[in-house]
């Protein structure tokens, strides 16, 4: 593996002030020892501070997608079934992670979907043909099922709306059935199907993917736009609080990346409150299988928030707007395995398996990596959503007997149990590795050349960090990139220090193809990280290909 020279070290403060980071604190005042260049080094001021992060930050995503809602939330002949036909064992799961967010019906089976062939008595309701999945929809769950489930879990719903097949006219009435109290044809027949008190669903999704060619009902931008910007004013003539997501670019492979949302948003940029951002993650074609490659794409993510954040204030500029457009990141996580018509094509079944992913260690250390980037962006991103949730390139996986919790559960797991409060902007020093430049192919794929024209080193932690000043809690997620090498990183605490370490774990293993299954569940979970004495300078050795998680009362 290339490596630098000791003295060739990567320095980064996160929000981007290095200089000052590295002028004000390293090599001054310190104890002689630290003279020595550790591993890597991490100072923490409490006062350097990104912002205050959006618990919608760790959201995810449901679908009406093979096994997904059938047979993972709702599965009525289960022995798991509650009344409603609900999984217990899925939703102690789900309400044991505390996932506050949760995107719904869809993906691109929104583009297809009537939201009033899911209302109502089921007996009556109709079994249609998804032609997204090409699957058997039953409507067995439909809005109201769904806001039950989400409530049972503690979950906010973040709705999608069909932008393909329907008019807005289609959106304002979902919306009336839901929000209206009463006394309207919609509200009244929401009331009529025993829902009597309204959903108040705050999120909505304008359509979904709809630069797409693969969208049902993918139209142009400036046509998206101004339905979108329709759509919107409807909506909020009916709903004020409602909070408003237009259709970004489904990801930087777009030909149109970037000129698609300046488009959307030269039509809608006043009428809405967010722009969505979509991408998957894969360690194959990209990256040749190279799995150094692979655990340094979330500074993709990185540099795809920075883009669309961009776009949106080149527009706010020349719209001279006072308004600051937020990014919902709606769809993130690795698939790359589970493609292709096998893995995604019904043949007109009910709940067939499609799209299950099954997930390794390596993937477990890239998730870990992407949940970093979106806590250094949460000053411009509010909701993101794991995608997706139960059996659909998911966390976690059912069968008759039960479940289990892919590797890429734990990762997810800690972020939403232990990321509160604000996220620091962390000073680290630390080595950095060269990485093969170009593209494999030629010509290049558009994702490939994307990924290739990405410039500098990849240092070989990365960290984020967050402190709660409610809780007087702190901690830290540390992804060791180094393949071979295990890495002491010492913490110094500029202005605080911890008084005790309440959990020291670490992801991580000798395979790092190792996957969970229904037979071998723990093969890939954490395992205690040993650790020194609470202190205002502690030194961690972090294992090779690890992924890491302190967190510390101060
Ligand atoms: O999450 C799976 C699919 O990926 C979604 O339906 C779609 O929006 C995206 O392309």
């Amino acid at each position: 593996m290339p490596t630098v020279g000791r003295r060739r070290f990567f320095k980064q403060s996160t929000a981007g002030a290095l200089g000052l980071a590295a002028n004000s604190w390293f090599g001054r005042g310190l104890p002689n020892t630290m003279l020595l260049p550790p591993s890597a080094r991490l100072i923490i001021d409490s006062s350097r501070r990104i912002a205050d992060l959006d618990p919608y930050l760790l959201g995810s995503f449901i679908e009406h997608l093979g096994r997904a809602v059938y047979g993972g939330i709702y599965e009525p002949d289960s022995k798991f079934a509650d009344w409603n036909g609900f999984r217990k064992d899925v939703l102690a799961e789900v309400r044991t992670l505390a996932v506050p967010i949760i995107r719904y019906p869809g993906g691109n089976f929104v583009s297809g979907y009537h939201w009033l062939d899911g209302v109502g008595p089921k007996k009556n309701r109709p079994q249609v043909l998804d032609r997204a999945w090409d699957t058997l929809e039953t409507n067995q769950v439909g809005i109201n099922e769904y806001v039950t489930w989400c409530r049972a879990v503690n979950a906010e719903p973040l709705i999608g709306t069909n932008f393909g097949t329907e008019t807005a006219k289609a959106t304002v009435e979902l919306l009336e059935y839901c929000n209206v109290e009463e006394g309207t044809r919609w509200s009244n027949l929401r009331r009529e199907h025993g829902y009597e008190k309204p959903h108040k669903i705050k999120y909505w999704c304008l359509g979904n993917e709809m630069d797409g060619p693969w969208q049902i009902g993918h139209m142009p931008a400036t046509e998206y736009g101004i339905k979108a910007r329709d759509a919107a004013r409807q909506m909020r003539g009916l709903d004020p609080e409602v909070k408003l997501i237009a259709c970004g670019s489904s990801g930087p492979f777009m030909p149109t990346y970037l000129e698609w949302d300046q488009q959307v948003l030269e039509e809608c940029y006043e009428d809405i409150d967010a722009i969505s951002l979509h991408c998957y993650y894969g360690n194959d074609g990209e990256t040749g299988g190279d799995t150094r490659k692979y655990l340094a794409m979330n500074l993709d993510m990185d540099r795809q928030i920075a883009e669309i954040a961009s776009v949106c204030d080149l527009m706010r500029g020349r719209k001279r707007s006072s308004r600051t457009l937020w990014l919902s990141f709606d769809e993130w996580n690795v698939w790359y395995r589970a493609r292709g018509p096998k893995a995604e094509r019904g043949h007109g079944q009910v709940a067939p398996h499609l799209l299950e992913e099954i997930y390794n260690l390596e993937d477990a250390l890239l998730v870990g990596g992407l949940i970093n980037t979106l806590m250094r962006h949460a000053n411009r991103v509010h909701v993101a959503c794991l995608a997706q949730l139960i059996n659909v390139i998911a966390p976690i996986m059912t069968n008759e007997d039960g479940l289990f919790r892919q590797t890429i559960y734990y990762p997810y797991a800690w972020a939403l149990k232990y990321a509160r409060g604000t996220v620091l902007d962390l000073a680290l020093e630390v080595e950095a590795y060269e990485l093969p430049g170009g593209p494999r192919r030629d010509p290049p794929g558009a994702l490939e050349a994307y990924r290739a024209s990405r410039v500098g080193r990849i240092p070989y932690l990365d960290i984020a960090g967050t402190i709660d000043d409610q809780s007087k809690r702190a901690t830290l997620f540390i992804l060791n990139r180094d393949l071979d090498n295990s890495r002491n990183l010492e913490v110094i605490w500029h202005d605080i220090t911890p008084s005790r370490v309440v959990e020291c774990q670490v992801l991580t293993g000798p395979d790092l193809k190792a996957v969970n299954s229904f037979n071998a569940p723990k093969r890939v979970v954490p395992q205690t990280l040993e650790h020194p004495k609470a202190s205002g300078h502690m030194t961690f050795r972090l294992p090779p290909h690890s992924h890491s998680v302190v967190h510390v009362e101060l």
